[in-house]
């Protein structure tokens, strides 16, 4: 089957079925292409608690479509990849932080959506990249443990000096693995390239960008500055977005900054997705329970 017969197929079977495609930025160009909706992880998030589909096709990574599953516990959430998973995520689990909060006593416990539907359970409020800063400015307590991620942690405490937040050790492997030495090689030979990076980069990254912000963030200042050159500091898939509303720009993208588990969903997974309704996200009642109140808590601040 060549590529137009599978976009097809993918198309008529999601109007059989009456599904709606998400896919986050760092999906692979053609699953961005023919999908009904794309955005960071707050955006997909907020698509998928409207949605009026019987079926959500989550193309990301697990934790994106459990939070799929936890705001639409109605629908049938599938995972086209299913070891699709975010290393970042795995960092934390609902024992270790229940032991934390136990050391540590009196704390709001703010999980970015990166995590495991089990510590969502545990968390009071979520946040992602794009509202992290406005999540925890916004809710009463001044004492906060910061889950998973340390360097979105740090960016947030740097925004935050009014109320003490604790970091926990997890990082991201794609955009630590973004390094100063070639931000300044590319700084060397183009000096008027600027550089948008993820909130996700390590502190030597954040210290030297022009901007910082979520996937999304990254792609307006992308598309909506003048800037010419733009290096890219996060995932190099929201390319796809940027070149489709500005293909002049001149982009630079770093070799490392690949996530492997986002790349594992392709057209032909897709197809089977829709064609075997799988894989299909299950979660226990009491998760599903638990797991709302934070997500929600979340969009309510933000919708
Ligand atoms: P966004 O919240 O910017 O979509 O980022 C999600 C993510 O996994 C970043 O690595
Ligand atoms: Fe997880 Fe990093 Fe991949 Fe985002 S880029 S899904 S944080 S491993």
């Amino acid at each position: 089957m060549n590529n137009e017969e599978l976009i097809d197929e993918i198309n008529t079977l999601k109007k059989q079925k009456n599904a709606v495609i998400l896919a986050h930025y760092y999906e692979i160009d053609p699953i961005q292409a023919i999908a009904d909706f794309t955005g960071d992880s707050l955006a997909l998030a907020v698509a998928a608690s409207k949605t009026d589909a019987a079926i959500i096709v989550f193309c990301g990574v697990r934790f994106m479509a459990e939070t799929a599953k936890i705001i639409s516990p109605q629908k049938k959430v599938l995972l086209p990849a299913a070891d699709a998973g975010c290393p970042l995520a795995d960092f934390a689990t609902k024992d270790t932080v229940l032991r934390k909060k136990k050391e540590l006593g009196d704390v709001a416990v703010v999980s970015y959506v990166n995590t495991t539907a089990e510590v969502k359970t545990v968390s009071d409020i979520c946040c992602t990249s794009a509202n992290a800063v406005d999540v925890v400015k916004a809710i009463p307590q001044n004492r906060i443990l910061f889950v998973p991620d340390k360097n979105l942690g740090e960016y947030v405490k740097k925004n935050v000096p009014d109320k003490e937040i604790l970091l926990w050790d997890g990082y991201c492997y794609v955009h630590t693995a973004i390094k100063k030495k070639d931000i300044l090689k590319i700084k060397e030979k183009y000096p008027d390239a600027k550089l948008a990076a993820h909130p996700e980069c390590s502190k030597e990254i954040r210290d030297m960008a022009d901007a910082i912000g979520s996937t999304t963030g990254v792609i307006n200042f992308a598309t909506q500055t003048n800037i010419k050159r733009v290096i890219i500091g996060t995932e190099q898939g929201v390319t796809y977005p940027i070149k489709k509303k500005v293909p002049e720009k001149e982009l630079f993208i770093l070799k490392e900054a690949i996530c492997k588990d986002m790349k594992k969903t392709d057209m032909l997974k897709l197809r089977d997705a829709l064609l075997y309704e799988r894989y299909e996200i299950k979660l226990p009642a009491y998760i599903l329970e638990n797991a709302r109140k934070p997500i929600q808590r979340m969009l309510k601040l933000k919708t």
